[in-house]
């Protein structure tokens, strides 16, 4: 079955800052990834979607802490509410992880059109926030 992309990136979804655009590119990659490991459906693919979820999630943590630092650094007003956000993707997500892993309750499909939604509307929702703050005040990251 030939690979296809699931999710495609687009400029408008650019927050100006070079490696965190970076980052959300790789997010994007990796969720095209799972999608292609869980359209296979078989026992293989079960086992490539583990591999891929467990660096999806080391990635997601990583990425995190980067744009946090960032905030962090240019004093952003909002950083407080925005690690909350974070940190509840993250719970979801090894909830999700810790289903799978168990067997119950787990529709990879809807999982991987999660983690797309999620990505897409967070950076359009609150990623934009801080580049909308570093535009206004003129800071360097
Ligand atoms: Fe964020």
């Amino acid at each position: 079955m030939a690979e296809e992309p699931f999710v495609v990136w687009e400029e408008r979804y650019s927050v100006g800052i070079q490696i965190i655009d970076q980052q959300h590119k790789e997010l994007l990659n990796l969720t095209n990834t799972l999608y292609n490991a869980c359209r296979k459906g078989d026992e293989a693919a079960k086992t490539h979607f583990k591999d891929v979820i467990h660096s999806a999630v080391e990635y997601v943590k990583f990425h995190f802490s980067t744009e946090e630092q960032i905030m962090e650094r240019i004093s952003f007003p909002e950083l407080a509410p925005h690690k909350k956000e974070h940190e509840a993707f993250v719970k979801k997500v090894l909830e999700e992880v810790k289903n799978f892993q168990s067997g119950k309750t787990f529709v990879p499909n809807q999982f991987v059109r999660f983690l797309r939604d999620w990505v897409l509307t967070h950076i359009a929702m609150s990623d934009k926030k801080y580049e909308e703050y570093i535009r206004r005040t003129k800071k360097t990251v």
